[in-house]
């Protein structure tokens, strides 16, 4: 069974979905890697590296051929076309319903295990794509705060006078909000942090940071751990409430998201204009709709003196270990998959006998 690799194409992805570590592991479960050629160079991983591991080297019409295809980003609707009748696709959709690429794929009987489908439960945390980006996503994000920031993030005392820890205020406490937290107390801020889920009180105290607590007349828990979209009235409520604490942060990272639904509005205009000129707002929502109106995808805003950051692929500025750790998401994965028969040969077990890979499917819709 062959495993193909096509080099991302997505302008500024760096990233690549099996490292030459992750295809020797393939290689010794069963499966041929077939890698486009220089498909690992923008994450460090050279073409060299992967023949070392075993994999052979293709154009990218033969890696889109096999009877596999691992990728990070979503297929553009010429990969759709190239890839093979009957084929199995694993990567990312980014799709919250059935779109041209899909029905492209499912027209030809493809099957797609989107990888933001699978359950966030225990069993499924070594798989876990969004956490292993996210994560990486959180940590960047505060070294990109860091280094916009013109002031110190810990508390200094010097012969030359001392400074103050940076206050930073964390805005959605799932993975990547958690690791914001965890990077910005390592660089020795004063950490203050809010989610709509108040099950992550807990998690903010464990991380040494300071929980804002928010009465907003509802609960925001949602289905599958995620937070739901609030009313309007709370929306509102939220914003009102949040507003003292946000005008007095030097640092706010933004990490909250509602899935298949625009990002909520936290950060207000009138908030950013009573922040201190200097400060920056990482707003990890960017490409979502934004935390925070005023932020822009994929660029840096300066808004009433505050440095507004909008980068929308945190992981692929850290794509060297960003790949690593999606490699082994996907060869973990592949595990449940795939299964070696009498013969020695692999082949793909029945997906709808285990809840991850039944969930991970991602099936033609009723109606069609
Ligand atoms: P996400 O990226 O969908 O959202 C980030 C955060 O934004 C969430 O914590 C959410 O509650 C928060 N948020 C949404 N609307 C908000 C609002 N109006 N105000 C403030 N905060 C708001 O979340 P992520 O990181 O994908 O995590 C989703 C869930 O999955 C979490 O409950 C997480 O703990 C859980 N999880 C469980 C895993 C497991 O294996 N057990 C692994 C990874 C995540």
């Amino acid at each position: 069974m062959k495993l193909g690799i096509p080099k991302e194409t997505l302008t500024g992805e760096c990233r690549v979905a099996i490292t030459p570590d992750v295809a020797k592991t393939l290689i010794g479960k069963g499966l041929e890697v077939c890698v486009e050629r220089g498909a690992g160079e923008a994450a460090h991983f050279h073409d060299d590296g992967y023949v070392a591991a075993g994999a052979s080297l293709v154009d990218r019409s033969e890696a889109l051929a096999c009877d596999l295809v691992a990728k990070v980003r979503r297929p553009t609707v010429e990969d759709a076309a190239a890839l093979r009748e009957g084929a199995t696709y694993i990567g990312l959709m980014e799709t919250c319903g059935e779109d041209e690429v899909a029905a492209a794929m499912h027209a030809r009987d493809i099957t797609i295990l989107a990888l933001e489908r699978i359950p966030r439960i225990s069993r499924a945390q070594s798989m876990d794509v969004l956490s292993s980006q996210a994560n990486i996503a959180g940590y960047r994000a505060v070294i990109e705060a860091a280094a916009r920031y013109e002031r110190f993030m810990p508390m200094m005392m010097t012969a030359a006078g001392s400074a103050k820890p940076a206050r930073v205020v964390v805005l959605g406490v799932g993975v990547a909000g958690l690791q914001a937290i965890a990077t910005a107390r390592r660089l020795g801020a004063e950490v203050f942090a809010y989610d709509v889920r108040p099950e992550t009180r807990e998690q903010i105290l464990s991380l040494g940071a300071k929980p804002i607590d928010l009465d907003i007349g509802e609960e925001g828990s949602g289905e599958g751990g995620y937070a739901r979209e609030l009313s309007d009235e709370a929306k509102a409520r939220q914003q009102q409430l949040l507003a003292d604490e946000l005008a007095k942060a030097h640092i706010i990272v933004t990490t909250a998201q509602i899935p298949c639904r625009p990002a909520p509005v936290l950060v207000v205009p009138e908030v950013v204009e009573r922040m201190r000129e200097g400060s920056v707002i990482v707003d990890m929502a960017a490409g979502s709709g934004g935390n925070c109106p005023l932020s822009k995808p994929d660029e840096i805003v300066t808004a009433h003196g505050v440095i507004i950051v909008g980068h929308t692929n945190y992981p692929s500025m850290m794509a060297t270990d960003a790949s690593t750790f999606f490699a082994r998401n996907i060869a973990n994965f592949l595990d449940l998959v795939l299964e070696k028969g009498e013969d020695g040969a692999l082949f793909r077990k029945d997906l709808d006998a285990d809840e991850i890979t039944a969930a991970a499917q991602f099936k033609p819709q009723p109606s069609e």
